[in-house]
């Protein structure tokens, strides 16, 4: 296990380079599966979690090459459709090789992924969409079996705008006969970066973005490179590092419209957020004013953004109210800040934070990957030192976030615990 030695105070000035988004080069990773060849991915982030993804690759058989930021996959020799036990444990987002194994083999084994510390996680909508295009499912000792005799397009409603059912979906129904549209779909941007990466294979997918997808099924991909959008969710994380400490910071090649929700709410705490081309500057020289945050699907305000922009209002004016709508159980960092001097109560899914002139140094855990970067914000703004503990799930999600925040004047030392 890793801990960071951090000792807050410093206001973060300088300029910091936004990596290629996780949560779009794992469905990505993932539908490569559906190629009988080779595919490269660009601007792929060395991160924990796409570690993890690779290896599942690697397990069913393909080939993968990873290399700095670009990843070589050839899955023309996939020679098993079942993910294990432990592989799915490391990772939900595994369970995004369900469609394109069952599109292209028609059949998937995976280990239920099982909850995490955020949520219960259930699959009933990745279910209910396969089972609407023919997919036969059974669920026995903890696994996930779906086979099909055809892969037939229908059309699917979710009940709620899943973004892993929409993914799984999109890339199921590729080679199915026919069309199939889902209704109510996740529009978030990762999405739309799923979609033509798809379409550069030469699939048929409409609507990404939308809360209507369009796909008619083809019956061949070929090979295609692929450049991953941006990671919103660490360009939102960094803008909140520039107000915490009251620094200037520039944040480059990010897609500022994707940081829309999270730029309105911080320009509403008075921070000043100026948007030019592929960057975000960031200047905060005062103390932030409360706000009230709910979280929603995309184009909501992020629910992946919402512990670390709760560490800002820990420290703002007056009094703030944060209502998670998205994850039952997002509250893991609450605790962790009370011990820095945060005062929040919680009543249910809302949160209510009486902001404090400054947060106290102590020691902390991450208990998952946001909340984890959420106290790494706290504690740059922190009196004196805090010892943030279970970094790794921290890697899950950032490169090497200390090196990019000590390049911005921090004081953080990564030490084995
Ligand atoms: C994706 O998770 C992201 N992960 C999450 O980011 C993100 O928080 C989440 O979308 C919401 O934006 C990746 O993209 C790899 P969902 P996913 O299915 O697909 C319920 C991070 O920090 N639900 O949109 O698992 C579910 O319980 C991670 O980078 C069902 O009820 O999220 C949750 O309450 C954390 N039944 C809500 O929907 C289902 O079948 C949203 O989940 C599926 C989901």
């Amino acid at each position: 296990m890793q801990r960071f030695m951090i000792v807050g105070g410093n206001r973060l000035q300088g300029t910091v380079r936004v990596s290629g988004s996780k949560n779009s080069t794992l469905p990505i990773v993932a539908a490569s599966l559906l190629l009988d060849g080779e595919c490269t991915i660009k601007g792929v982030p060395r991160l924990r979690d796409v570690a993890v993804m690779r290896d599942v690759l690697v397990h069913l058989g393909a080939d993968v090459v990873w290399e700095k930021d670009a990843m070589h996959i050839n899955a023309s020799s996939i020679n098993c459709q079942d993910v294990s036990e432990d592989l799915m444990r490391r990772m939900r987002a595994s369970n995004l090789v369900l469609g394109p194994l069952i599109s292209r083999f028609k059949h998937a084994k995976i280990s239920y992924p099982g909850g995490c510390n955020i949520g219960s996680r259930p699959m009933n909508l990745h279910m209910k969409g396969l089972q609407a295009l023919g997919v036969e499912i059974t669920e026995k000792f903890g696994y996930i079996t779906a086979r099909a005799q055809k892969l037939q397009g229908s059309e699917v409603y979710l009940d709620m705008p899943s973004v892993g059912a929409t993914e799984n979906l999109m890339m199921a129904s590729i080679y199915a006969k026919g069309t199939t549209i889902i209704r109510n779909a996740a529009r978030e941007p990762e999405i739309i970066d799923l979609q033509n990466f798809l379409n550069r294979m030469g699939a048929m997918v409409k609507g990404a973005g939308t809360d209507t997808i369009r796909v008619t099924g083809v019956d061949k991909l070929s090979g295609t490179t692929h450049t991953v959008i941006p990671d919103r969710i660490e360009a939102g994380t960094h803008m909140i590092a520039a107000a915490i400490t009251g620094g200037d910071v520039i944040i480059t090649d990010v897609i500022p419209e994707h940081l829309e929700p999270v730029i309105n709410k911080l320009r509403e705490t008075g921070v000043y957020v100026e948007v030019k081309d592929d960057q975000v500057r960031v200047v905060a020289d005062k103390r932030p004013k409360s706000v009230d945050i709910k979280t929603m699907p995309y184009p909501g305000f992020p629910t992946d953004m919402q512990p670390q922009f709760m560490a800002l209002l820990t420290v703002a004016e007056n009094t703030s109210v944060v209502t998670e709508t998205v994850f039952e159980n997002r509250y893991k960092h609450v605790m962790e800040l009370r011990r820095m001097g945060a005062d929040i109560r919680l009543e249910g899914q809302t949160a209510v934070i009486k902001g404090m002139p400054r947060l106290s140094g102590a020691t902390v855990e991450a208990s998952d990957l946001r909340a984890g970067a959420a106290l790494v914000l706290a504690a740059l703004a922190a009196e004196d030192g805090t010892v943030l503990e279970q970094v790794e799930h921290i890697d899950r999600g950032y490169e090497r976030l200390e090196n990019k925040y000590n390049a911005l004047g921090a004081r953080i030392i990564r030490v084995n615990s």
